[in-house]
């Protein structure tokens, strides 16, 4: 099944064509470079570069596919969650573009978009599996029971785990979103060198809470900086990165019977997360799945891909779909 996918809910505007789990074309105009100058996303700006470019990403993704809107056979759209202005340009152009062109209309959530990334390169993954979905916005563990099917059975507190990125990198001076600045940093520093408080809570839930650590980091930058001694920003970024590691780790090893487990969202890019889970996965019989660099930010393609299952499943929505931030 041909379906064109637009994706809007931050402050990436993406519109891609996929055909089951394959991707044709994947377009991405990124705000960041807008948004750099405040140091974080200002929804009204966002809502502005979005419309401002939705539709030539929409034909750019088409003509890269080498189709036309008529071979589409359906369209799918990110309504739920982001910002609210943002999500409402995808959702009202994708609604247009559906009824204009009488195409069913498949509503995503962007979560969902974010684990169905891996259906692309991992041709074999199937579920029922565990989900951990790292993001800007989101921090959850997700138990996938079927395609559609999805229960949250752990979850951050307060910031998501990108938030604490990039706040951090923000205090040490680095443009935003400091994420992939923080993990370059990490590689040269010394992971020991500064001890941090856990970003998992010390219960028996799944859920983190980053607000702490967060502190305690600007605590610290503070200090130094009244004291005009010197720190190491690599040392404070690894050692920050190691105890967001070792949180990760520490809540997913209490899972009981995890065999299969699913990584998704822009922090799945980072490097450290990425080598101590393969790590975690391989001393402990869990077959893991991470998307590429390229699928683990906002994109409409992993809207495209988690489309196609709520399609089959009889999930489209009519005139009145609305957004939900
Ligand atoms: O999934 P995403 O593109 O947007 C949301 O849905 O929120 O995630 C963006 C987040 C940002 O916080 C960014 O700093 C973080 O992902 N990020 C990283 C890395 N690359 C992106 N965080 C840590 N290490 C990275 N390499
Ligand atoms: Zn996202």
């Amino acid at each position: 099944m041909l379906i064109l996918s637009l994706e809007s809910s931050c402050d990436e505007t993406s519109a891609a064509v996929t055909y089951g789990r394959e991707i044709k074309s994947n377009i991405i105009a990124s705000q960041v470079d807008i948004h750099r100058l405040y140091g974080g996303v200002v929804p009204e700006i966002a809502s502005r570069a979005h419309t401002e470019a939705i539709s030539r990403i929409t034909y750019q993704a088409l003509d890269e596919a080498g189709v036309t809107i008529k071979d589409i056979e359906a369209v799918a759209v990110t309504n739920t969650p982001g910002l609210i202005g943002a999500l409402l340009v995808g959702v009202n152009f994708a609604k247009s573009l559906a009824f204009a062109n009488k195409k069913p209309l498949i509503p995503v959530n962007h979560i969902k978009g974010h684990i169905a990334a891996n259906y692309n390169v991992h041709k074999e993954l199937e579920p029922p599996f565990i989900a951990f979905v790292i993001s800007g916005g989101h921090t959850s563990i997700i138990d996938v029971k079927s395609y559609t099917d999805f229960v949250t059975i752990g979850q951050t507190r307060d910031d998501a785990m990108g938030e604490a990125f990039d706040k951090v990198a923000r205090v040490m001076g680095l443009p935003y979103p400091g994420g992939a600045e923080m993990d370059r940093l990490a590689e040269i520093g010394d992971s020991e060198a500064i001890k941090f408080p856990s970003a998992a809570i010390a219960d028996n839930t799944y859920d983190m809470s980053f607000s702490g650590l967060k502190t305690s980091v600007i605590n610290y930058l503070h200090n130094k900086e009244q004291k005009n001694e010197h720190f190491s920003r690599e040392d404070v970024a690894a050692s920050f990165t190691k105890t967001i590691v070792e949180s990760c780790v520490k809540k997913l090893s209490m899972i009981t019977s995890l065999d299969k487990l699913v990584i998704a969202g822009g922090v799945a890019a980072n490097s450290h997360l990425r080598k101590r889970l393969s790590k975690f996965a391989d001393l402990n019989d869990i077959k893991l799945y991470i998307p590429p660099l390229n699928l683990c930010g906002d994109n409409a393609a992993m809207i495209g891909l988690q489309a196609y299952y709520e399609y089959m499943s009889g999930k489209t929505a009519g005139t009145n779909l609305n957004a939900k931030a």
